[in-house]
């Protein structure tokens, strides 16, 4: 480990501390030879430049370092770090190893998690004392933690001082490095910790294991510079890097010849794409004009942030085609006063301006939204606001919050004058709005005939299908099995407050003689 690496909180540490050291002496130990992630440092954003890669290989040395030994891979958090998760999966089948989906029957455990909210946190927590027996009964058994948890110091310190029978962890930047942590950790059996506060290169040709072979996931940008005051992600996924276009259009195209049927583009600000590409002017409307002209049938994205979402992207979802009807946009509250201190860089109003024009646009879209209640003193005028707000959009769906402090984060060191009870029940009451609107909305569909990606068997009952319509509405429906894979129609027979029921009345996806029908009245 040279200064520079130190200075960047970037390094590989392997300790061999003996067992038989008592728990202070042991992160004595750790404190002498250890730097752990940095927060302070996560939050810099330098100006380098992003340098692009498409050389990964996995050497000769690290080939057939799985061979008769099964991973596993529980994941927490968002589609990022799904897809994350299939990024290593890629990487492990690569070195030899067989996927299981069994923590009994695995010789490497990892848990991909996610700390955006303290009970994410609790429950990899709870997870990782879970795991203790196994390693018991199986010395030989790697446990390894990774994704945004491993970025924080103080989980990093956790781990490493009441849960020694962690092996490894490692973060979000460092993912291609997973063969060279996995031989570290079998050479010399001690825990490897490697996290880079900073965020590194692009890395564009990994290896990926996709869950499942008709919606598919794609990276955009990783990372996010807005610093929402109450949220760690910036924190965790380091600034903002957009993928170069030709290579976010070669992996659709690729996708779409392999018969992916719909895709999701990822990012956490989605709307910034393209600002940090110095060399060409484009943007997040530009890329989704050029995708609409891959034959796949749907292209969604997430998440967008309201503050970047600019008019030519509008125009462009306007066109449909494959670009569907339906937009997450998040929020967070209605109060101008309160989304001023979250530095979510809008007003009620702006936000309001802005549905009114995406509506213009395509009179027939869905919106859904994340709301976060209880935010350090909300008063109760102002969550009204946002219950108004909420009216006033008419949402069809919300992931609804409440806030939780995240250590080295700017509203974390606010005090708060809201008790617990009154954000507990502020959620109940916005919950029961959600609920409300979604039931409204799903009502107008009965008797109408909608298409449906035909996804697989309902959960509830393996006799019918489940899937989703272009406006993310859950469909459970009858039909043969021979359709999974593929679009349907299917006629709604009765509505559920989160989902739909129906019947399928022909195969293939709805042209635009039908496109109509989903409109709703
Ligand atoms: N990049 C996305 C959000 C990713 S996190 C965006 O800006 O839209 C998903 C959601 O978690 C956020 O929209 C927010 O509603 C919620 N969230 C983030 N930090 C939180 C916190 N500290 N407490 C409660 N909810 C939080
Ligand atoms: Fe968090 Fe805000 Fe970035 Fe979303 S836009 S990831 S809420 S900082
Ligand atoms: Fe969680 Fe990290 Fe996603 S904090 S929400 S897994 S970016």
């Amino acid at each position: 480990m040279n200064e520079e690496q130190r200075k960047q909180g970037q390094l590989v540490e392997s300790a061999n501390p003996s067992d038989k050291k008592s728990e202070k002496d042991y992160s004595k130990y750790f404190q002498s030879v250890y730097i752990p992630p940095s927060l302070k440092e996560a939050k810099k954003r330098g100006k380098e430049e992003v340098k692009y890669h498409n050389d990964f290989d996995i050497p000769i040395e690290f080939k057939g370092l799985g061979e008769g030994k099964k991973f596993y891979i529980r994941t927490y958090g968002c589609q990022m770090n799904e897809h994350d998760t299939e990024v290593m999966a890629g990487i492990f089948m690569a070195l030899g190893y067989e996927a299981t989906n069994t923590t009994e029957d695995a010789d490497v455990i990892l848990l991909n998690t996610c700390a955006i909210r303290e009970n994410a946190e609790n429950k990899v927590f709870g997870e990782i004392g879970h795991l203790v027996h196994l390693k018991r009964e199986n010395p030989e058994l790697l446990i390894g933690i990774c994704g945004c948890m491993s970025q924080e110091e103080s989980v990093v310190n956790r781990i490493l001082k009441k849960h020694r029978h962690v092996d490894i962890i490692f973060g979000t930047h460092n993912i291609h490095r997973l063969p060279n942590i996995l031989k570290d950790a079998y050479m010399s059996k001690e825990m490897v910790v490697e996290v880079w506060s900073k965020e590194g290169d692009v890395i564009e040709n990994l290896p990926k294991v996709r869950r499942g072979n008709i919606k598919a996931w794609v990276n955009i940008m990783y990372g996010c510079d807005k610093f929402c005051t109450y949220c760690i992600v910036p924190y965790t996924r380091g600034k903002e890097r957009s993928r170069r276009p030709e290579e976010i259009i070669q992996e659709v195209r690729q996708l779409a010849a392999q018969g992916y049927q719909e895709i999701t583009l990822l990012g956490q600000n989605v709307n910034a794409y393209g600002k940090d590409l110095e060399d060409i002017d484009y943007g997040l409307g530009q890329l989704m004009d050029d995708l609409r002209s891959i034959d796949i049938p749907r292209v969604r994205f997430t998440t967008s942030h309201p503050r970047d979402f600019d008019d030519h992207l509008i125009e462009v979802l306007a066109k449909k085609g494959n670009l569907v009807e339906h937009i997450h946009l998040p929020v967070q509250s209605g109060s101008t006063d309160v989304l001023k201190i979250m530095a979510r860089k809008y007003t009620r109003e702006q936000f309001l301006e802005l549905v009114r024009k995406i509506k213009a646009a395509i009179p027939d879209v869905s919106l859904s939204t994340d709301i976060i209640v209880g935010y350090p003193n909300e008063t109760d005028e102002q969550f009204e606001e946002t219950l108004s707000l909420y009216r006033e959009v008419g949402f069809e769906a919300a992931y609804t919050f409440i806030y939780s402090p995240r250590e080295g984060t700017p509203a974390a060191k606010m005090k708060d004058n809201v008790p617990m009870s009154v954000k507990k029940e502020r959620l109940q009451r916005l919950n029961a709005l959600v609920n409300e609107f979604s039931a409204e909305a799903m009502k107008k569909y009965v008797g109408q005939v909608v298409e449906v990606l035909a996804e697989g068997e309902s959960k509830n009952n393996p006799d019918i299908l489940a899937g989703y319509t272009r406006k993310n509405k859950l469909v459970n429906f009858k039909a043969p099995k021979t359709v999974i894979g593929k679009l349907v129609k299917v006629k709604i027979t009765e509505a559920k407050s989160w989902s739909l029921n129906g019947e399928m009345v022909e195969a293939g996806p709805i042209g635009a003689e039908f496109q109509e029908a989903e409109e709703v009245k």
